[in-house]
């Protein structure tokens, strides 16, 4: 079986309120990978109902993220959108690594004690087997690289452990490439608007903390107006933005949006204001995201053609997987 040497595999989850953080963090770079690798970009939304989702919204929130994915600039047609369930490689694969990786591992899942929360006993299975089926995703296309935000480190981590262990478990060096996480740009890591020691996240209680993609210029606006930052003008270098978590997020999205670096930004506004400063980035958010939410809204009015694009991108995933499974299959023994 041929060895793929540049294909991308990532996903994102259908769970609502997608925001900044996942577009500055994941979906803009899968767009700028395009021109150099073989793409597939999935709305996993398995993953989804590892946390309870409304039957109905989860149907909306993954065209959703397919359109947000389209109108931020992947290409279905030369690439490939789908959505996960519709590929039963992943769950099957999944079983089986859950068989590969071991309970240690997961025992060390950051993001599992974050979201399972004090109750862990009430947590759901798959949520704590979460990261297998991750792993599951990437290897079932033997994919070579992963577009994450910074909090998907560890589970990219998890998902090289275990194809290391199957590789070795099957005496089948190899066989599934390491994956190599990558984590771009100025904005790994967004914050929450209302706390800059928080990630930016769907689940936040407030909808001030986030700048989502449903956003109007006018909401986009105010939640940056109302952006925690503190009374001091923006310094002159990097370090000076050390232990001042709110400025120093609003300046990573700025340069993140305008495709400059931090040290690029601070030259340029070094000793103004947050009263000069927000005004400013509000303008660069709302020219940059604006196009992509009315995009998004008018692929959202044809639901017909987004299942259009996630059939067809399912048959081309398919056709990649089945012929990978078939050899899981047999090098695990199964007749
Ligand atoms: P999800 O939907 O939670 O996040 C989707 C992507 O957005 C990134 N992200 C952020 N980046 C910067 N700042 C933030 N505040 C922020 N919040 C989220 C995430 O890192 C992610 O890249 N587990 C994945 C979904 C997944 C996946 C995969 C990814 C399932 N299977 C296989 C890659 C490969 C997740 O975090 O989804």
């Amino acid at each position: 079986m041929e060895q793929p040497r540049n294909r991308v595999f990532s996903g994102v989850q259908p769970t609502g309120n997608l925001h900044l953080g996942n577009y500055l963090g994941a979906i803009r770079n899968f767009v700028g990978l395009q021109e150099t690798h073989e793409c597939l970009y999935c709305v996993v939304d398995m993953h989804a109902i590892t946390v309870w989702q409304e039957p109905k919204e989860l149907a909306a929130n993954t065209r959703e993220v397919a359109a947000a994915y389209i109108a931020s600039g992947i290409d279905p047609e030369r690439h490939i959108v789908f959505n996960q369930s519709k590929v039963s490689a992943h769950a099957e694969l999944a079983w089986i690594l859950n068989c590969v990786a071991r309970i240690g591992w997961l025992n060390r899942m950051t993001q599992f004690k974050d979201k399972a929360g004090k109750d862990r006993e009430k947590a759901s299975v798959g949520l704590y087997a979460y990261p297998v089926l991750m792993a599951a995703d990437i290897l079932a296309y033997r994919a070579t690289h992963v577009p994450v935000g910074e909090d998907q480190k560890q589970h990219l981590e998890l998902a090289r452990d275990t194809a290391q262990k199957f590789n070795n478990d099957f005496a089948a060096p190899d066989f599934f490439p390491l994956p190599e996480p990558l984590i771009m740009g100025e904005a790994t890591r967004v914050m929450s608007l209302r706390d800059g020691t928080k990630k930016m996240s769907k689940s936040d209680p407030s909808d001030l903390s986030r700048i989502t993609m449903r956003d109007s210029a006018d909401d986009i606006a105010k939640k940056i107006r109302k952006a925690q930052t503190d009374p001091e003008p923006l310094p002159e270098t990097v370090e000076g933005l050390a232990g001042r978590a709110g400025a120093d997020n609003l300046v990573g999205i700025y340069a993140a949006l305008s495709g400059k670096t931090r040290a690029e930004v601070l030259a340029e506004f070094s000793g103004a204001q947050f009263s000069v400063f927000k005004p400013a980035l509000a303008d660069l958010a709302v020219e940059k995201l604006t196009p992509i939410t009315t995009e998004m809204k008018r692929l959202m009015d044809d639901p017909a053609y987004i299942d259009s694009v996630l059939e067809k991108g399912a048959v081309r995933a398919r056709a990649i997987a089945d012929p990978v499974i078939a050899r899981v299959r047999e090098l695990v023994g199964f007749i």
